[in-house]
Order: structure tokens, then sequence, then C-alpha cells
């Protein structure tokens, strides 16, 4: 950390504002494996880029055989894991990108983390709520059965925890709502915030 000088592009965030004409925010879904964060966010997604927001996404599954294909799923490298995402989601956000992040983050102190990396007031924090029995019936991946079998360690929800957000900006249960009515609630309460005035 020392001798280094970090320096401020000329641009300012105004700038980026008024060029791309959108309010750059960091979404971001939180919830168990199966629980639908991946679909709602490449649907949110789309639905955006429909609307002519400029997005980025940045998912579990695709981070971690990339960016972050040295860490495993201990409670270290889980919030390793999410420091790291933290710190993109910031770099795309400067970039003036509304950033969909799809991660399990399961720690309430590492969410916390980001909101406080991006800045709180561009985190908008969306709980993907579904019981494990149902993540589990759906066992999209076929993880929950390996986990069962004591074949996949450390599994959220199973052999590792998963901490309920405490505050969420947005509640989306996954197991009572259609994907229309979740996209739907998602819509109305994120594109105010992220268009430009
Ligand atoms: S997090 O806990 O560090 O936020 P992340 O979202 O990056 O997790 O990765 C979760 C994805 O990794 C899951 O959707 C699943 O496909 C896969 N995975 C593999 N092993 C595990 C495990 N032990 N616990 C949870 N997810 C796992």
């Amino acid at each position: 950390m020392n001798n280094l000088f970090p320096f401020e592009s000329k641009i300012t965030q105004a700038d980026r504002f008024r060029l791309l004409h959108q309010k750059p925010k960091v979404i971001w879904f939180t919830g168990l494996s199966g629980s639908g964060k991946s679909t709602l966010a490449t649907h949110l997604e789309a639905q955006l880029y429909a609307q002519n927001f400029k997005t980025y996404l940045l998912d579990g599954d695709n981070v971690r055989t990339g960016l972050n294909n040295d860490l495993d799923f201990s409670d270290h490298s889980r919030k390793e894991n999410i420091r790291r995402i933290g710190e993109v989601s910031k770099l795309f956000l400067d970039a003036g990108l509304i950033v969909l992040s799809a991660f399990i983050s399961p720690f309430e102190e590492d969410r916390n983390q980001v909101r406080s990396i991006v800045n709180p007031e561009n985190f908008i924090e969306v709980f993907v709520d579904c019981p494990i029995e149902v993540c589990e019936q759906r066992d999209v991946k076929g993880l929950y059965k390996k986990a069962r079998l004591g074949e996949v360690r450390n599994f959220t929800g199973i052999t590792s925890p998963y901490e309920r957000p405490l505050n969420p900006d947005i509640t989306v249960s996954t197991h009572l709502q259609s994907l229309d009515e979740s996209l739907t609630l998602l819509l109305e309460q994120i594109t105010p915030r992220i268009s430009y005035s």
C-alpha cells in the first residue's frame, strides 16, 4: 500500500451520467443456490437493455471460472470472492454501467462490505427468497443431491450457512411469484433509480 499514488480521471461522474444517460447502480442479488438469482438477473438485464440501459452482468459460476478460479467454498474464500466482486462492481459502476451481480453472498458482513465499497446510495440489495426445500427440489445443477451424498463439501444451506439479509431493498419470493411477476416488481422498483433526469 506504500508508494502508490492513485490519480483521478478528468472525466467526472456527472460527465458519464450525461453521456450514458443513466444513473449507474449495483443491483446485488443474494440467495441460495437454485433460488433464481441468475435467471432473474439475466432476464432483468435483457429488459433493461431493451430500454436502452447500459448494463453488465457478473455471475457466480462465470466469475469463479475466471477471475476467482483460485477460490474454493471455504468461508475465507467466499469472503474474498465477494470482496473482489465488490471491487470489480465498483470499477464498472465508475465506468457508468448498471451492474447486475448474482452471487450467493451468504454473509451479511460481506454484503455490507460491498455496500460500503460501492457507496450505499449506489447499492440495491435484492433478496431472492426461496425455501431450501424448494431449491433442493429444483436442483437444477444436481448439487443438492451431491451435497446430501457428501460429494460436495461446504454446500450453502446444508453444510455451510446462509444469512438472510436483514434489510434488503427488494425481496423477490420465487416460490410464490412467477418470473414475470418478479420482473415486473424489480423493474417498478429499479427503473426510477437508474433513469437519468
Ligand atoms: S458465494 O458463496 O461465494 O457467493 P458463488 O455465488 O460465487 O458463491 O458461487 C455459487 C455457485 O457455485 C453455485 O451456484 C453452484 O453452482 C456452485 N457451487 C459449487 N460448490 C458449491 C458449494 N459448496 N456451495 C455453494 N455453491 C457451490
